[in-house]
């Protein structure tokens, strides 16, 4: 019971945690895919979303996420999918890059890479939101958008995802 419950707050801090819309937004709406890459609605987690980050009122943090994909983005408006701008396609998704991110966070937090795959997912997950998030340091926890992480485990593939974890990402 005592241990049910304890995973029950766990999970609800998560979700806490990885919120990247306003209260207001209705979380069906955020997970609409507009842009024809994302998994069907069905696999996904209930705060999965689209391209929805562009137009619908985020918390403050996750505009900071916008606000640097916008600068970052080189042919914003042309592509229906995000994970289509050269940003993505010429740099984070990239085996080099993502490699490059994998080894640097090795050294840096002195954790061995065993499963090759896993860590060149997170460096492309680092690479997405480290230019625009660093500000907020260690510990930092934000959602990312459903298609480029589809994208990025079809690159790199498991047998099976531990769900995604956030202190995987960040924590040193
Ligand atoms: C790792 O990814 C490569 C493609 O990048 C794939 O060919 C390989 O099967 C993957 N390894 C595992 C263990 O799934
Ligand atoms: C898959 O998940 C199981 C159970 O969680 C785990 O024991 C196993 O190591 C995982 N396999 C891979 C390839 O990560
Ligand atoms: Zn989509
Ligand atoms: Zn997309």
């Amino acid at each position: 019971e005592g241990a049910r419950a304890a995973a029950r707050r766990m999970r609800e801090r998560e979700e806490r945690e990885q919120r990247v819309f306003a209260s207001t937004v209705d979380l069906e709406r955020a997970a609409l895919c507009e842009c024809g890459c994302c998994p069907p609605r069905a696999s996904q987690e209930q705060s999965d979303y689209c391209a929805s980050l562009f137009s619908l009122d985020l918390l403050h943090k996750s505009s900071r996420l916008r606000d640097g994909l916008l600068m970052k983005m080189k042919e914003f408006g042309r592509h229906s999918c995000i994970c289509d701008d050269p940003l993505f396609k010429d740099y984070i998704l990239t085996e080099a890059a993502a490699r490059s991110s994998a080894e640097t966070f090795s050294m840096m937090s002195g954790e061995e890479i065993t499963d090759q795959n896993k860590s060149y997912r997170y460096g492309a997950y680092r690479l997405f939101v480290a230019p625009t998030m660093a500000n907020y340091g260690k510990g930092v926890r934000v959602r990312l958008p459903a298609c480029f992480v589809k994208k990025v485990r079809e690159l790199w593939p498991s047998n099976n995802y531990t769900g995604f974890s956030y202190s995987d990402l960040f924590d040193m």
